[in-house]
């Protein structure tokens, strides 16, 4: 049986190994340009910055402008995030950011879509109690459908208002002047009793000097 404490411990160690610091995670999913990654992680260099991004051109921009900015804070990884998102360790991540996630108009594309139900699991595992999905699309069908996949995995959309974003992404801009709407909403993994790391038990295995 594998020990919830131990659990804990090395999702503590997956994030430190990455950012070279114990701080909250926060997850862009997709971060385009950069521009919310940059501000957001320039005015709150105190939480740690993860992006995910499927396109490697502009996950090399992203990170060129990261450098360029010195936000130590930030690490970017070129992958779809629905394979990088599995491999995060439970409830280890504070709050995920999805900007206008690509639509995929066409019918036979509708598979390339970002939310599934099981995306929707991996991001409801990875949360941590009261973790939060700040979600803005402009497109109906895919608010439609994130929103279905994330309650149906216990993310509700909370009554919360909206975190107003530094500026527009660059995506939203263009929705906006375009007069679209902007469907955008907090959704939060509700901080339940079940989801409490467990105190270490008997069958803890090293000297007791050992636990964090
Ligand atoms: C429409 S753009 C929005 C960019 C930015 N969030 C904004 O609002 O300006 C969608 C972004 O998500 C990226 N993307 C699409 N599918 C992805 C996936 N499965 N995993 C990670 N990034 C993805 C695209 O390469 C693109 O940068």
């Amino acid at each position: 049986m594998v020990d919830g404490y131990l659990l804990a411990t090395m999702a503590t160690e997956f994030w430190t190994a990455i950012f070279e610091r114990a701080a909250p995670v926060e997850v862009e999913i997709g971060p385009g340009t950069g521009t919310f990654l940059c501000r957001e992680a320039a005015q709150r260099p105190a939480v740690n910055f993860f992006a995910i991004e499927a396109s490697r051109s502009r996950a090399v921009r992203v990170s060129a402008l990261v450098e360029q900015q010195g936000l130590r804070n930030v690490r970017i990884v070129h992958a779809p995030a629905q394979c990088v998102v599995r491999l995060i360790p439970d409830a280890s991540v504070s709050a995920y950011h999805i900007y206008f996630p690509d639509p995929w108009w066409k019918r036979r594309h509708h598979k390339r879509r970002l939310f599934t139900p099981d995306f929707a699991r991996d991001l409801a595992r990875t949360l941590a109690a009261g973790g939060l999905v700040y979600l803005a699309t402009d497109v109906l069908s895919v608010w439609r459908l994130a929103k279905e996949c994330l309650e149906s995995s216990g993310v509700t959309l909370s009554a919360l208002p909206t975190r107003p974003r530094p500026s527009p992404t660059a995506f939203e801009k263009k929705g906006l002047q375009r007069g679209a709407t902007i469907w955008q909403g907090t959704f939060v993994r509700p901080p339940v009793a079940t989801r409490k790391v467990p105190s270490p038990t008997v069958g803890w295995h090293t000297a007791a000097g050992d636990r964090p």
